[in-house]
């Protein structure tokens, strides 16, 4: 019988975190769920239970404490086949104000910690030839949004590394992808539950309505799969269309030169 494969989710006691967690269980994977939140992992623990889920409080931005999480998953469930490196921070502040501070943490936890996951968990992988690394970076790493610089270079960052990493450990057998949502209906994305934002934002959107962060679970557990074996260094964009371009409304009358045009004149 083959061994029940293990991932690790990090931000996994909410919104998209949590949704990929549900998607694995239900996969049949066991997972080791991270999370800074140790309350909402013990939420989770609670809600879900069972002898295939564990859970790691973590910071990703500190080394150390992302490689507890990892030996969780060696301890309690032998190893580790796939990371879903999905925990990040953002603030909305205009350019002009952010702060150092802001800045920094930004970077430290969206950057430097998506890194220390990925290098952490890619160890086990290595050793044992094989392994799925799925970040979860952002439509905002190329199609930006205002008042979000440092997550936007962020996000773009991310990209940057999930490339990186996958070239360098394909010969490792570790492949390394990316998706990049939109907007999904979790915390972080208040503009989903704006009364008025909201409906603004979605005429935008040529399929009309947000993602649910099981859309984004479900993406991830493909490129996560043996479905996904030849994709390496890949980004799969979940936006509902949102980035396909202007809606342009149909012009007055027929455009000239066309065939449209054309009969009009003749007539
Ligand atoms: N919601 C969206 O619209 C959207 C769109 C594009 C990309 N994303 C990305 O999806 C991912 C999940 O976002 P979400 O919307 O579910 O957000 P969320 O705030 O609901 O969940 C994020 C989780 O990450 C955890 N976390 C934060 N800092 C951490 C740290 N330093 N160490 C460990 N865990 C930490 C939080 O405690 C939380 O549980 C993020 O990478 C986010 O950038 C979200």
């Amino acid at each position: 019988m083959s061994k029940t494969r293990v991932a690790m989710v990090t931000g996994a006691a909410n919104g998209i975190g949590r949704a990929i967690v549900d998607r694995f269980l239900s996969d049949g994977y066991s997972v080791v769920a991270v999370d800074i939140d140790s309350a909402g992992l013990a939420v989770i623990l609670d809600e879900i239970g069972g002898d295939r889920l564990a859970v790691a409080t973590a910071d990703i931005s500190i080394r150390d404490e992302v490689a507890a999480a990892v030996q969780v998953a060696i301890d309690r469930f032998g190893g580790l086949d796939v990371l879903a490196a999905n925990a990040a921070i953002a603030d909305g502040e205009p350019f002009l104000e952010i702060s150092e501070k802001s800045w920094r943490r930004i970077i430290d936890v969206n950057v430097n910690g998506t890194f220390f996951c990925i290098q952490e968990s890619a160890k086990v992988m290595a050793a044992a030839g094989k392994g799925a690394i799925v970040v979860t970076s952002s439509t905002n790493s190329w199609y930006v949004e205002s008042n979000l610089s440092h997550y936007n270079a962020s996000k773009g960052g991310v990209v940057a590394l999930m490339r990186s990493a996958a070239i360098d450990m394909a010969k490792l057998g570790i492949r390394v992808n990316a998706v990049e949502p939109s907007m999904v209906k979790t915390r972080a994305a208040f503009i989903t539950t704006d009364p008025i934002g909201g409906p603004e934002y979605l005429k935008r959107v040529p399929m009309g309505r947000f993602a649910e962060p099981s859309e984004i679970a479900a993406t991830i557990a493909f490129l996560a799969s043996d479905q996904a074996s030849y994709i390496t260094g890949q980004t799969i964009v979940v936006d509902g269309g949102l980035t396909l371009g202007i809606d342009l409304p149909l012009p007055a009358v027929p455009l000239p030169g066309s065939a449209r045009a054309v009969d009009l004149e003749s007539s």
